[in-house]
């Protein structure tokens, strides 16, 4: 059985719901409705994509995480700014972008480098730190503002997520593998 996979920081409740208003309040910018629209359910930051695993790899990686994060401190995660663009040909996103702290990249690399050590080569991927909050096709055209709406959120990364990602009738469906904790004093 093959899983298709990715590492995650969960966002907290009262981040979800100030994103979500935020993305209702950019609906007027897609008055052909031609954005799919996140549900707030599903937000969260992506730091690695595995693409598909087997269970035996899921396994593995549950105890390797929580070898590679012991002692690794939560922190702080700050989106302040919206953004648009394209991911690749088809396919482009309207996203809440993550500043890159160096907590955030010391954790992506642990979680890169856990995985290089088990054959699963994330390296190429490019990391800009964003929660997706609607997608469209790259050739619909959406009227991005020039200034986008101001926003200050902060969500503590207390906990790293392996999910699964699996194609639901309204878009994916992401369910928790297994979640390590991140250590609450730094300890
Ligand atoms: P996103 O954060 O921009 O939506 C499950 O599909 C998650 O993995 C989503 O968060 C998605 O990106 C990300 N993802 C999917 N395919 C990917 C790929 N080829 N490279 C990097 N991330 C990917």
């Amino acid at each position: 059985m093959s899983i298709r996979a990715f590492f995650a920081l969960p966002l907290k409740l009262t981040v979800v719901r100030r994103l979500s208003d935020h993305a209702d309040s950019l609906c007027h910018l897609d008055p052909k409705a031609d954005v799919l629209w996140v549900d707030s359910d599903n937000y969260h930051l992506t730091l690695c994509f595995l693409g598909d695993v087997s269970l035996e790899q899921v396994n593995q990686l549950e105890s390797l995480a929580a070898k590679v994060l012991l002692g690794q401190p939560s922190f702080q995660v700050q989106l302040q700014d919206f953004a648009y663009y394209p991911v690749n040909s088809h396919l482009s996103v309207i996203a809440a972008i993550a500043e890159l702290t160096p907590e955030l990249t010391e954790l992506r690399q642990r979680l890169v480098s856990m995985l290089a050590d088990v054959g699963i080569d994330t390296r190429q991927q490019d990391f800009k730190p964003h929660v997706t909050l609607g997608r469209l096709s790259a050739n619909e055209p959406f009227n991005a503002p020039e200034v986008w709406p101001k926003m200050d959120l902060m969500s503590v990364a207390d906990a790293v997520v392996l999910y699964q990602s699996k194609a639901g009738a309204n878009g994916s469906i992401y369910t928790p593998l297994f979640e390590i904790s991140l250590a609450s004093d730094g300890s």
